[in-house]
Formats: structure tokens, C-alpha cells, sequence
């Protein structure tokens, strides 16, 4: 299991710190959480921010763009060192070819599925994907509570990826706690995207290392 720790929730005052939290920990990915007030009903950080977190982070680093007309800044993203960049499904009405576009521009390409959006809808195309994001929220915040019918959407999504014999990873992001998250890993899914759990918890490096051993 790939463990990515999402700052999203985290003390932002203490951005180093917490970068250097994460990068001490068993954790394998940063992922980071990028809005833009269209996509999605809230603002997170944009460039100024990344760039100070890229220049520190040792972990892979793993963006979620919760953002409209993603393609406008797969350069940049890839100027950042960002490893895997993914888009969301609902905002790309020529999906194919920006896919194509994160690979050519040399990062892994991850598609994301809101709630309402089924899996089957990535059936022409994940051939081309290098991983698939379930959103088991309403993308926009961090903590909020887990769609159980996520569960079921990744086990779909794992059954399609092992009918077509593809490496397509699975990743689940939003409301993963040690009960939830098994739930998902026994479902099929391989990356685990944590905000809340880890960083609401007395001793996030303790968090990170039990969800390591136990999910
Ligand atoms: C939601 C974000 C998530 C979220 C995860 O829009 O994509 O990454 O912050 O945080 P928790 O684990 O708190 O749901
Ligand atoms: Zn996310």
C-alpha cells in the first residue's frame, strides 16, 4: 500500500515542519491539493505556495487538481518535479489528449472520478492512465465523511484494470481512517490519500507508521 499524506488540513504556519514530518515518516507520496474556486467551492494554494514545498519535499510528490482547464499548467506542474499530476474527469472535455499531454511532458497521468461519475466512464481510456483517483468525498475539503459507495466503485475499477491486464494503480482520497481504509485496500485500491486522520491525530509520524503496518 502507498501511503499519501495530504496537507490540506495541516497547520499551514508550520509548512516546513510539516513537510519534514512527512518526509522523516514511512510515508511514500506528498499529495498535494490544488483548487481553484471553480471546480471546486473552495481555494487552496497555487504556485508561490508549491514552489517552496518542491524546493524541501523528498517524497514523490502527487497533485490533485481539483481545477478547470488543467491543461493550461502541465508545464509548470512538471517544472515543480511533480511525479504524478492528475485531472479531474468532470473538468476535461478532451481528456485523451491531455492525458497524452502529462505523459509527453515526462509525470505519470492520474484521472479522478467525482462521487456521481462512474467508473465505466474511464473505459476508453485508461489504457493511457497510469492511475485512476476514486474521490470517496465531495472534492473541495478536507474531513469530511466517507461515501461508503466508494467501496463498491473501486472494485469495479479493479475489475475492469485486471480485465484489460493493465498496471493502472488505484488511488482513494477523502474520509480514510484506519476502518475506511481497509475497507478500500481490501477493495483493490493501492494508494491511500490521508488528510484528517494523520494530521487531527496527537502524533502524525505515529499515524503514518500504524496506517503503514496495519491498511
Ligand atoms: C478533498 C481532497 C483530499 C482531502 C483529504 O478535496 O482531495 O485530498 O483533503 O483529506 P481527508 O483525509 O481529511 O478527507
Ligand atoms: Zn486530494
Amino acid at each position: 500500500m502507498i501511503l499519501a499524506p495530504s496537507i490540506l488540513t495541516a497547520d499551514f504556519l508550520h509548512l516546513g515542519q510539516i513537510i519534514e514530518t512527512i518526509d522523516k515518516s514511512e510515508a511514500d507520496w506528498l499529495h498535494l491539493d490544488v483548487m481553484d474556486g471553480v471546480f471546486v467551492p473552495n481555494l487552496s494554494f497555487g504556485f508561490p505556495v508549491l514552489k517552496q514545498i518542491a524546493k524541501v519535499a523528498a517524497k514523490p510528490m502527487d497533485a490533485h487538481l481539483m481545477i478547470v482547464e488543467p491543461q493550461k499548467f502541465i508545464s509548470q506542474f512538471r517544472d515543480l518535479g511533480v511525479r504524478i499530476l492528475t485531472v479531474h474527469y468532470e473538468a476535461c472535455a478532451h481528456l485523451h489528449g491531455i492525458i497524452l499531454k502529462i505523459k509527453e511532458a515526462g509525470m505519470k497521468a492520474g484521472v479522478a472520478l467525482n462521487p456521481h461519475t462512474p467508473v465505466e466512464s474511464l473505459t476508453d481510456v485508461v489504457d493511457e492512465l497510469d492511475m485512476v483517483l476514486i474521490m470517496s468525498v465531495n472534492p473541495g475539503f478536507g474531513g469530511q465523511k466517507f461515501i461508503p459507495h466508494a467501496v463498491d466503485k473501486v472494485q469495479r475499477m479493479k475489475a475492469m484494470i485486471d480485465q484489460k491486464k493493465l498496471q493502472t494503480l488505484i488511488e482513494v482520497d477523502g474520509g480514510i481512517n484506519l476502518e475506511t481504509g481497509k475497507w478500500m485496500t481490501d477493495a483493490g485500491a493501492e494508494v491511500l490519500v490521508v488528510g484528517n486522520s494523520i494530521f487531527e491525530a496527537k502524533n502524525p509520524e505515529e499515524m503514518i507508521k500504524k496506517m503503514k503496518t496495519v491498511l
